[in-house]
């Protein structure tokens, strides 16, 4: 599926803009605060219907306005699709798919797929493990809805928990409730497992290879998924790693009544990554820590490609800085296959791909030549 156009009303700083884009790259050219980043918030809004850095609808509609419109027209598995999306301040939002009004986003996001780099995505390696759980449960998310439900489940047992353990003192008798809590969280938590084991075990074989291509075969990146202790193989069935997660919650029950939180369970799991063997969180470079999480997020659409037939649209938001001239053919080189937006502030190196290039200034939008 392909971004055909894409019209926005009172979006950001986008007051009236409309845009037909190459179904290849479109390197999206401006300088410093001109609404790069905002075009790309606006293609990727298109795909479930959530921005990747605001945190409620109301910050994308531009300042001075009550209201904000993305119509868009997607072209795809031998049709189009037309989405709108109106976003209004203090009223829901308005989906629909060809005049045909949607009751949830996830709707939106069966539709068209994206896949993201932006520069806040270096925390991916560079934060704690909640960064690195967050990307494996999106993209995993997009791709199998069994993943996605047994995770919602997760953590809504998860917090019921939490609370349980926060208040049994006061109120003894909820601990009658806790066997079976531990015992639908183990089994959800099974699923959460083998899914991760089994999606990192292919992002690896592929960032690896993805990674030492872009460093010209000088560094070895490694990915290993950490999870619950006593589970040994994630890679086991899911009714062998459920036993597993119990027995650990077991050996736990005292340490999490003392402690009052749920130390147990695949909600602490990690991914390392390492580089040449350290770990990259404390020894890589900005340029090696950019080009793993490149390679991630590549590996993530050859995945994505491979399991549903179809790129996901790819949205690179400033990659190419920080990169050396290599690093960076290699990402231009790499970007083939599927539609692309790619943000620069010089078009630079930009010049031979195939595809289309806008200037941006101010949020007005044209195509170049
Ligand atoms: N809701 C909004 N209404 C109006 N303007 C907004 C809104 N939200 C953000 N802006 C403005 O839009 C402008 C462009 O932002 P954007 O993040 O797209 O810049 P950019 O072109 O990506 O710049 P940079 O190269 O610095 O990343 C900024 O000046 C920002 O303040
Ligand atoms: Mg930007």
């Amino acid at each position: 599926m392909i971004v055909r156009r894409l019209e926005l009303e009172g979006f950001r700083n986008y007051a009236a803009a409309a845009a037909e884009f190459a179904p290849g790259v479109n390197v999206i050219c401006g300088e410093n605060a001109q609404g790069k980043t905002n075009l790309l918030e606006a293609v990727g809004y298109l795909s479930g219907a959530r921005s990747h850095r605001a945190r409620g609808d109301r910050e994308l509609i531009a300042f001075d306005r009550d209201q904000a419109l993305l119509r868009a027209e997607l072209e795809g598995r031998g049709r189009t699709f037309a989405v709108e999306a109106q976003l209004f301040r203090g009223r829901r939002r308005k989906l629909s798919v060809n005049g045909v009004p949607l009751r949830t986003a996830a709707e939106l996001s069966e539709l068209i797929h994206t896949v993201l780099f932006c520069p806040g995505d270096l925390s991916i390696i560079q934060a704690g493990s909640a960064e690195r759980r967050r990307f494996l449960d999106q993209a995993i998310c997009q791709l199998r809805p069994r993943y996605a439900a047994a995770l919602a489940e997760y953590h809504r047992l998860q917090e019921h928990k939490t609370r349980i353990l926060r208040d049994w003192e006061d109120k003894p008798s909820l601990l009658d409730l806790l066997p079976e809590f531990n015992d639908r969280m183990a089994r959800c938590g099974a699923v959460v497992v083998h899914y991760r084991a089994h999606f990192i075990r292919r992002l690896s074989e592929r960032a690896a290879a993805i990674h030492a291509e872009f460093a010209g075969g000088r560094e070895q990146l490694s990915l290993s998924y950490q999870t619950v202790k006593t589970v040994g193989d994630p890679l086991l069935p899911t009714r062998d790693i459920y036993p597993r997660l119990l027995a650990h919650q077991e050996s736990h029950r005292r340490a999490e009544l003392d402690s009052r939180v749920c130390l147990s369970g695949p909600h602490k799991d990690d991914l390392l990554v390492a580089i040449d063997g350290r770990p990259a969180r404390q020894f890589a470079s900005q340029g090696q820590t950019r080009t793993a999480v490149l390679s991630l997020k590549l590996s993530e659409r050859e995945i994505h490609r491979e399991d549903t037939g179809e790129w996901p649209v790819l949205l690179l938001d400033d990659v190419l800085s920080e990169l050396d001239q290599r690093r960076r053919d290699f990402v231009l080189r790499r970007i083939g296959g599927g539609q692309v937006f790619i943000t620069c502030c010089e078009e630079e190196g930009l010049e031979e791909l195939e595809g289309r290039t806008f200037h941006i200034r101010a949020g007005a939008l044209t195509a170049g030549p």
